[in-house]
């Protein structure tokens, strides 16, 4: 619990959907101007597509606001990753319906990855929503309000093979003023069976390099101290400038990043195990400003079940890939993972794989799900959702009651030791303390002393929890 309350107000690389609270924009002074209020779900693309949006909407008037009831238009950002994902938009619709009969002008959007999966339907479904709009339509978002303004429903759920959205400043929400996140590729290609992302983001597209290394120049000159390059498979990353001549590669991509200033830290995510190189491993090694933390989803330790799942590993591949990070980059580097429990016709010694192989690679952190079934998808379309729920869920639990020594050995073994930390704000806890990431993406807390957020202090390691490190400045 205190991992998940301390990320949510620091919007980091371990602040994923398994958090699974939705993030709000702030107030801003706005006399005469229509506002808007929106509402994040889902991953951390979805809250970088939150900042796209806002500012789309404030180029178009708009001023943004912290609370729904003060709001002209309500936009949901949505995810539907799993089917609780989505109950959980539903929910809130229903409170929001009280708001709109109270003020019928108010206009709702849905935007998002639930959007795009459910298209119109969702205006069926939900009388109350004005607005469906998908992950690649928010240049259009002034005309869709528009639109509904003059009383008609507004749709646009094209997905593009172009659109980066590159040439749009994001609008930093919720930001501490240290941290951000750089979208540098949309979409998906990679089809694994159970996912319904190729469908709500569509096809893969990379983009401009220039472009990203340019945001992360101006965040660096407006005071932010790190930044977390986003995409479904960063590994795959590739750039082709339009005349053909300049080809970039992930590990160049971060290697670019890296160079805009050497106290800007760099993180990224999403790696997938099939594209993860040696040389994205060696670019890390040679920049002390590229954090060492990879998050390595593995999804099962078992080779029928990785095949079922058309992850296209299989687990000696994904062993050897952790032997490589721990050769490269050494025995600290921090290694998270993303594990789904009792996917289709998963048999209980296909588990335990899975519980052996976190017990190999001894994981710092994960993030673990009980399979859900996609409509649509190909798991959907070909295997039976044949695992018990509640077997689901006891092997879930095994999973995290297991990652949860992993995690507390891991922090140990940093008692003791003074680590490198990037303050990001007070501790949940009290003002009295401070809060900031090491090097390995875990949340330190020590006295706040004369520290301000932004700075980096190095802290001696004197007490662990399996989601904290605790310490003192020296
Ligand atoms: N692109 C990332 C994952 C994005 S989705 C990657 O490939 O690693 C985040 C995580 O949600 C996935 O890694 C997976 O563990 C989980 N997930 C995706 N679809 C799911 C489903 N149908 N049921 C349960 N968990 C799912
Ligand atoms: Fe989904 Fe697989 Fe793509 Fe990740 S790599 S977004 S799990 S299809
Ligand atoms: Fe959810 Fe879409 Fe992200 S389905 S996890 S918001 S890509």
């Amino acid at each position: 619990m205190e991992r998940i309350t301390q990320t949510l107000s620091i919007l980091t690389e371990a602040d994923k959907e398994s958090a699974d609270e939705p993030r709000v924009l702030e107030d801003e002074l706005a006399v005469g101007k229509k506002r808007l209020y929106i509402e994040s779900y889902g991953c951390q693309m979805n809250f970088s597509d939150s900042e796209i949006v806002a500012s789309v909407m404030r180029n178009a008037g708009f001023a943004t606001t912290a609370s729904a009831d003060d709001a002209d238009v309500i936009f949901l950002n949505t995810c539907a990753i799993r089917d609780n994902a989505e109950q959980k938009v539903r929910n809130r619709l229903k409170q929001l319906n009280i708001l709109k009969k109270r003020k019928p002008e108010l206009l709702v959007g849905m935007l998002g990855c639930m959007a795009e999966r459910l298209k119109a339907k969702l205006l069926e479904e939900e009388k109350m929503v004005d607005i469906v709009a998908g992950p690649d339509a928010y240049r259009d978002i002034p005309k869709l309000v528009e639109e509904a303004e003059s009383g008609q429903k507004a749709v646009n759920v094209f997905l593009s093979r172009e659109e980066t959205y590159a040439d749009i400043s994001p609008i930093r929400l919720n930001s501490n003023g240290v941290t951000a996140f750089i979208s540098i590729m949309r979409g998906c290609d990679n089809m694994c069976s159970f996912c319904v992302v190729p469908y709500t983001r569509g096809r893969e597209r990379s983009r401009d390099a220039h472009s990203i290394v340019r945001e992360a120049r101006d965040l660096s000159a407006a005071g932010y101290k790190e930044v977390t390059l986003l995409g479904q498979n960063v590994d795959s990353y590739k750039w082709t400038s339009e005349d053909g001549l300049e080809n970039v590669n992930f590990a160049q991509l971060l290697e670019r990043v890296a160079l805009v200033d050497p106290d800007l830290r760099i993180r990224f995510s999403t790696s997938h195990p099939k594209d993860i190189t040696d040389e994205v491993l060696h670019t890390m090694a040679k920049y002390d400003n590229i954090c060492k933390y990879i998050h390595l989803p593995a999804q099962s330790g078992n080779d029928r079940i990785l095949k079922l799942m058309n992850r296209t590993y299989d687990r000696a591949w994904y062993i050897q890939k952790i032997d490589r990070i721990r050769a490269i980059l050494g025995e600290d580097c921090g290694i998270s993972h993303d594990m789904i429990s009792g996917f289709c016709s998963e048999t209980e010694e296909e588990h335990q794989d899975t519980l052996s192989l976190l017990e190999y690679v001894r994981y710092d952190y994960g993030y673990m799900f009980a399979y859900s079934e996609r409509p649509g998808t190909p798991a959907a379309k070909k295997y039976a959702d044949d695992v018990p729920y509640e077997v689901k869920l006891r092997r879930l639990n095994e999973i995290i009651a297991l990652q949860r020594e992993l995690s507390l050995e891991r922090n140990q073994r940093h008692i003791g030791q003074v680590q490198r930390v990037l303050i990001e704000g007070f501790s949940k806890r009290s003002d009295d303390f401070l809060c900031g990431r090491n090097d390995h993406n875990k949340m330190v807390v020590f006295p706040k002393g004369d520290y301000q957020k932004g700075q980096y202090v190095n802290v001696l390691v004197t007490d662990c929890t399996a989601a904290t490190l605790r310490g003192v400045t020296v």
